[in-house]
């Protein structure tokens, strides 16, 4: 990749029209934390996020899959070793049935470890009569409907930070230290879905994976020596929304002089602020990791063209990840001239479908929801558009957890619009539950195994 623009620099994206920031009430001491970021350790390293966009690459050239999924909004207060492995867990195990499913690797991608800046389509809302502003995250301020708890404090970028370095400790200990390996594999199948349909066709999979590992063994493969039955990589990534904190967090990489947000190994930007001549696009244009834009409805080919050229020049494979969030009724129809332009412009880009954020919908009751099988479509209705169209379908975009939530309609043990009350926990968007999930990812390696006997990847 061409080196950093010498007209960069971290605080550039200041010139550039920035939405969706708060207000924050006093630019001091906003000045005074980012200081205080600047000198604080970075959380992963440049050399982290190049090996992270090298198995990207080969996800755009069709010959791996990316699962990037976790919590919407992280919490403050569900902050624990057993919400962090629950979590790993449902990774863990869906890429476990993609990657036996389609016995394609499968690159695996938390929404972890920084996810607590939000963007929101009104900045204020009414309470019991009262105007507050609306909950933007726990990195910026507290959900408590007061307006005490809404004033925005900066100083929680600090404890945001804190969390982060503390979570991404113990997803490195899981990941190297033993959780990880291959012959745990029926350990990260939690007990209340184990019972369930999809839970038992899970411990079918693992019984078989184990069947394989003892067969290797049996033939004189030394299995002991080989890392990658031992130990996996489970990458972190945000929206990167709060530009007062990836700046703070921006680093110059000692070996190549490049600059890279250390806050994360891959960023996204959100829908709402990809405009390519936006703040947003500015500050990532600049650092070196790999990047994602989320696509909605209104993107036209010529706004794909400009990100593209704005964010991976150099047509680097790996760099840019766009990921499509049209709508289940949508997508068959307002993807296919956006993977045309990409391939017209030849950006070698990971193509990812986000089935969550554009079927959000609202029970009589006013509770916000979404149903499994328009998930379920729009991710259908991506595989048959990609494949149309000669691209690789590379991935899914998902926000699950790992607790027996009820905050997404149906599955196979169906949740009912009368059970979302029952445990309906989230901070901002309906997440999938850990069967939902399980039951997700068996779908979803399906459709990957059609797209793999089916597809010549044309991207170079
Ligand atoms: C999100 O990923 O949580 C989100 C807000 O998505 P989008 O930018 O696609 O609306
Ligand atoms: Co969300």
């Amino acid at each position: 990749m061409a080196t950093t623009e010498p007209t960069w620099s971290p605080a550039l994206w200041r010139e550039r029209p920035a939405l969706h920031q708060p207000d924050w009430p006093d630019q001091v001491a906003v000045e005074a934390v980012r200081e205080r970021l600047s000198a604080l350790p970075p959380l992963v390293f440049a050399g982290e996020a190049r090996q992270l966009r090298e198995s990207l690459a080969q996800v755009a050239a069709g010959r791996a899959f990316l699962l990037q999924a976790g919590d919407c909004a992280e919490s403050f207060h569900d902050f624990s070793a057993i919400s962090i492995r629950e979590k790993l867990k449902i990774i863990l195990q869906m890429a476990a049935v993609l990657t036996y499913g389609s016995m394609l690797p499968v690159v695996k991608l938390g929404r972890i470890a920084g996810q607590f800046t939000k963007p929101r389509s009104s900045p204020t809302e009414l309470v019991d009569g009262i105007e507050l502003p609306t909950f933007l995250g726990h990195m910026v301020h507290g959900e408590e409907p007061t307006a005490q708890a809404r004033v925005f404090d900066p100083e929680r970028m600090l404890l945001g930070y804190h969390q982060s370095a503390a979570t991404l400790n113990l997803l490195r200990a899981f990941t190297k230290g033993g959780f990880a390996d291959l012959t745990k594999v029926h350990l990260w199948n939690q007990e209340f879905v184990a019972s369930s349909p999809e839970g038992r066709r899970y411990e079918r999979i693992a019984a078989e994976i184990e069947r394989a590992l003892r067969f290797m063994s049996a033939c004189g493969i030394d299995l002991e020596s080989e890392r990658s039955l031992h130990e996996v990589d489970v990458w972190t990534c945000h929206e990167g929304l709060l530009l007062d904190y990836e700046q703070g967090l921006t680093r110059r990489d000692s070996l190549t002089g490049d600059w890279y947000d250390c806050s994360a190994h891959m960023l996204w930007i959100g829908e709402r602020t990809r405009a390519v001549d936006g703040a947003h696009v500015a500050y990532f244009a600049g650092v070196h990791n790999p990047i994602g834009v989320k696509l909605g409805p209104t993107t036209t080919p010529a706004d794909v063209t400009a990100l593209c050229e704005a964010l991976n020049p150099g047509r680097v494979p790996g760099r840019l990840t766009l990921i499509s969030r049209m709508g289940a009724g949508h997508v068959q129809e307002l993807l296919p001239p956006l993977l045309r332009a990409v391939r017209q412009g030849e950006h070698p880009v990971v193509w990812v479908c986000d089935p969550m954020h554009a079927n959000v919908i609202r029970t009589a009751g006013g509770t916000k929801t979404r149903r499994f099988e328009d998930i379920l479509a729009e991710i259908q209705g991506f595989f048959g558009a990609c494949l149309a169209e000669h691209a690789w379908p590379g991935g899914v975009h998902l926000e699950f957890t790992g607790e027996h939530v009820t905050e997404c309609l149906g599955g196979s043990e169906e949740v009912r619009e009368e059970d979302l009350d029952r445990n309906y926990a989230t901070l901002c968007d309906p997440r999938l539950n850990a069967r939902q999930s399980l039951d997700l990812a068996f779908r979803v390696a399906e459709l990957m195994r059609a797209a793999e006997e089916r597809a010549t990847p044309s991207q170079p």
